[in-house]
């Protein structure tokens, strides 16, 4: 089977890591990845913006931020947002950046960077690197748009967090093609 074959297979998610993630020729192949994604009319709705070393504890302090500002007072939970960002030594944010157009939609331009989003992880696995997505209310605030450099109405897509597998990754369940699929 090519290795392409196998990474399209084979790709899961793995939420614990750590050191080392993706240097920076790595980084710049994962990002190509990403970039090569389908595009409707190639608008290039996808902006990226990278956090690592004490930038996450930044990135950290934003979703503390956020949490206050939609009146959450949980300790835990302001607790848990400071360090989430420190999860993996590299965070990708990829930001959905919608243009007008008359014809592509701004949900067709999402699915586009979810694509991105998807070649991104396929890249990192390829590397050998663990990956996995998050989004949770912080993709969507605003303010953690804003702190990530975005635009108004950009919103995030996905945080990839990247870096190496810590522990064995999950058995991935057998699943049978004819359970989701029929012909017509
Ligand atoms: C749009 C999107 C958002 C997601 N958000 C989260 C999240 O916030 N937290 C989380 O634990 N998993 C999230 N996931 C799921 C994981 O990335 C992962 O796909 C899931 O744990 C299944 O594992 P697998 O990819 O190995 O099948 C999200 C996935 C997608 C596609």
């Amino acid at each position: 089977m090519s290795e392409t074959l196998d990474t399209l297979l084979n790709r899961n998610s793995h939420p614990r890591l750590t050191e080392p993630g993706p240097d920076s020729e790595q980084l710049n192949l994962i990002l190509r990845s990403a970039m090569r994604a389908p595009d409707h009319g190639r608008l290039r709705p996808w902006r990226f913006v990278v956090i690592s070393g004490d930038r996450r504890e930044a990135l950290g302090r934003c979703f503390h931020e956020s949490l206050q500002l939609r009146g959450v007072s949980d300790e835990a939970q302001l607790a848990k947002a400071l360090s989430a960002p420190l999860r993996a030594p590299v965070v990708i944010a990829g930001l959905l950046h919608a243009v007008a157009h008359e014809k592509i939609s701004r949900d067709e331009q999402g699915h586009a960077v979810a694509a991105a989003l998807h070649g991104a992880q396929l890249a990192a696995d390829a590397l050998g690197f663990g990956c996995v997505w998050r989004t949770g209310g912080y993709a969507t605030d605003p303010h953690v748009v804003e702190a990530l450099g975005g635009a108004t109405g950009d919103q995030v897509i996905g945080f990839l967090y990247v870096g190496t597998r810590e522990g064995p990754s999950k058995v991935l369940p057998e699943e049978p093609v004819e359970s989701m699929v029929r012909y017509f």
